[in-house]
């Protein structure tokens, strides 16, 4: 009610983060004590609200495994082919999920004097070998139990091996193998398709996976991270290739989402892949929202004009200021879908306020594309490290890409109006070091608001309008800085 009230006040204004502060309010718990996870869409929560934007200089395979890593999600941009997105996609899925696919094996004209050699020169330290014969088909295992109970060096592998070979078709996910090898008691399994030797599971990694799961990470029911990709209104093959790859999330990625095309892509994404939760955008208003809903959409992505690289609002003279387009979004909805704040997030304070102003995550370009693991091209500049960032409307990503020209409704032949820009941000160390400054970041504003969740924060956080004067002295001011902090910039 609070925040309704308040937001009621600026109904003809619009306002964005440095225009309101969070009011403290009182906790019997540390910043520590809070938990920051959330609503993603209708069906996959993050664990940290972070999103990596869908672009050709944030979000490529290496930035969304990190990003799952660290428990939030990135989404895979759209300027690229669909089988290379889809590779990407398929990389992020297949990044934890204990899979030897190259396996080391010896054959049935091996002896264990041979094998041994062989270990000690190439330095193997396990154990379990499967052992083919001359055709390639897989007819035992060697075991350690094998090796201990052998009584001559000279024995031919053949009469040691376990032959009896406990054996799994190639599309055994992680969990169906651990719970073979459970009840089988077998450390190796074997991934076979017509006596041939595809792939192995070692019990000692499946089991690592499953048993010790990593707090942190954003994963799947089969313990695969989770992965996000941008598609574009009518890119219906693009789609069907990301299916094939299991992403988990398709994200309709446009400059302008309360459009005919994004609502019909949105319902045909949903109504041919019902098992895959689809994110609509970018909007702004309440009426968008509502349409994006009704279309099918498991969450709607907010950000109109407010990026770091966006030139949209001077261009076309166009958008809401992001805590006002949050808003109007998130009070049309009233919950029943979550909503992703997209561009804008300069420092670790500005979450907080998206997130009382209804957003459940943000996404965020700039943030990231400094980081070690963003596609951007390294550089350096006045001898300090620089990484391109480049927006997807801006010229030369709209010159070379379809996928951005796509994002802006322009054809092929249109002459290029760009609405965005290419620079270049300082180099930030890994994606880790940033994520775990936002994420103190953001536990230190629920210890400030007394929240203890994010749900918490959502409806009982409350804003206060700040002034020119009041924006003045929430900066650093009447000093030369002189060290550079890791979560502050201007
Ligand atoms: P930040 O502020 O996090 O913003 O760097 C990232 C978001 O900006 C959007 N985006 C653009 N908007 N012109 C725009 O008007 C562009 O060229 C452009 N490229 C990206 C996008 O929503 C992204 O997530």
């Amino acid at each position: 009610q609070y925040i309704q009230d308040f937001m009621n006040t600026f109904k003809y204004e619009g306002l964005t983060f440095d225009d309101v502060s969070l009011i403290t309010q009182y906790a019997d718990f540390l910043p520590g004590d809070t938990d920051i996870s959330s609503r993603l869409t209708r069906n996959v929560s993050v664990k940290i609200p972070f999103l990596s934007a869908a672009m050709d200089t944030v979000t490529e395979g290496r930035m969304a495994n990190a990003m799952a890593m660290m428990g939030g999600i990135g989404v895979i941009h759209k300027n690229l082919e669909p089988e290379v997105q889809a590779q990407q996609v398929s990389r992020v899925k297949h990044h934890l999920n204990g899979l030897i696919s190259d396996p080391i094996t010896f054959s049935t004209n091996d002896t264990l004097e041979t094998i041994a050699i062989r270990r000690a020169e190439k330095g193997y330290s396990f154990n379990g070998f499967p052992i083919m014969d001359n055709d390639g088909k897989l007819v035992g295992i060697l075991t350690s139990k094998d090796i201990r109970f052998s009584r001559s060096k000279r024995a031919s592998v053949t009469d040691i091996m376990t032959k009896n070979v406990i054996t799994a078709s190639p599309d055994t996910n992680l969990k169906q193998a651990y719970e073979i090898m459970q009840e089988h008691k077998i450390g190796k399994l074997p991934l076979v398709d017509k006596g041939k030797l595809v792939a192995l599971y070692s019990y000692a990694d499946v089991r690592r996976l499953i048993e010790n799961e990593e707090p942190l990470f954003n994963r799947d029911e089969q313990y695969r991270l989770r992965v996000a990709a941008g598609v574009g209104p009518g890119d219906y093959e693009r789609a069907e290739i990301l299916n094939d790859r299991e992403v988990d999330v398709l994200v309709v990625d446009t400059a302008h989402g309360h459009t005919k095309g994004v609502i019909d892509m949105v319902s045909w994404v949903k109504n041919k892949f019902p098992h895959i939760d689809v994110i609509g955008g970018n909007i702004a208003t309440g009426e968008a929202a509502l349409a994006l809903r009704d279309a099918g959409a498991d969450a709607v992505k907010v950000g109109i004009g407010p990026g770091s690289i966006c030139t949209t609002r001077v261009v076309a003279g166009v958008g809401i200021p992001q805590i006002s387009a949050i808003y109007a979004a998130a009070s049309a909805l009233k919950g029943e879908i979550p909503v992703v704040a997209d561009g804008g997030i300069r420092n670790s304070g500005d979450i907080a306020k998206a997130l009382v102003a209804g957003a459940d995550t943000v996404m965020m370009g700039s943030v990231l594309a400094g980081t070690e693991e963003s596609p951007g091209e390294k550089i350096i500049y006045e001898g300090r490290q620089f990484v391109i960032y480049r927006g997807m409307g801006s010229l030369d990503a709209m010159k070379s890409r379809e996928g951005s020209r796509q994002r802006y409704g322009l054809s092929d032949d249109d002459d290029i109006v760009p609405q965005g820009i290419e620079g270049m941000v300082p180099f930030a160390g890994t994606v880790s070091k940033v994520m775990k400054q936002y994420c103190g970041g953001l536990q230190a504003s629920l210890g400030y608001c007394g929240a203890r969740t994010i749900p918490e924060l959502k409806s009982t956080g409350k804003f206060v309008r700040v002034s020119g004067a009041g924006a003045v002295e929430a900066h650093a001011h009447d000093i030369k800085i002189t060290k550079e902090a890791p979560n502050y910039r201007r």
